[in-house]
């Protein structure tokens, strides 16, 4: 079970999904941050996390699968310090558009 923390709040979303030919429907906690991920990046096709539900984040880790999302897929072609969206509300995900501070 996520907590809250002074940056984080936990919402809940609803899932509708097969996996393994068992249908799933159901709710889960997802982690809502209010600041970025600020990484470090050496050049190369990076998976960002689209649907919330990595335990890797901002990285995917796989959990979307069966859930009709995808990651988010970047070549960084320079070795870089980016900004990953935590909140979900950015414009230009998986990059902060700083729209976490309205949050
Ligand atoms: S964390 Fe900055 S817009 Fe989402």
């Amino acid at each position: 079970m996520l907590k809250k923390t002074e940056t984080t709040s936990v919402r809940k979303i609803r899932l509708s999904y097969s996996r393994n030919k068992k249908a799933f429907t159901g709710e889960a906690d997802m982690e809502q941050r209010k600041e970025p991920y600020i990484q470090h990046e050496e050049p190369g096709l990076k998976k960002y996390c689209a649907c919330g539900l990595s335990k890797n984040k901002p990285y995917c880790d796989g959990s979307h699968h069966g859930t009709g999302m995808h990651s988010y897929k970047v070549e960084i072609e320079e070795a870089k310090t980016v900004a990953i969206c935590g909140c979900g509300q950015s414009k230009s995900k998986p990059f902060c558009d700083g729209s976490h501070r309205t949050l």
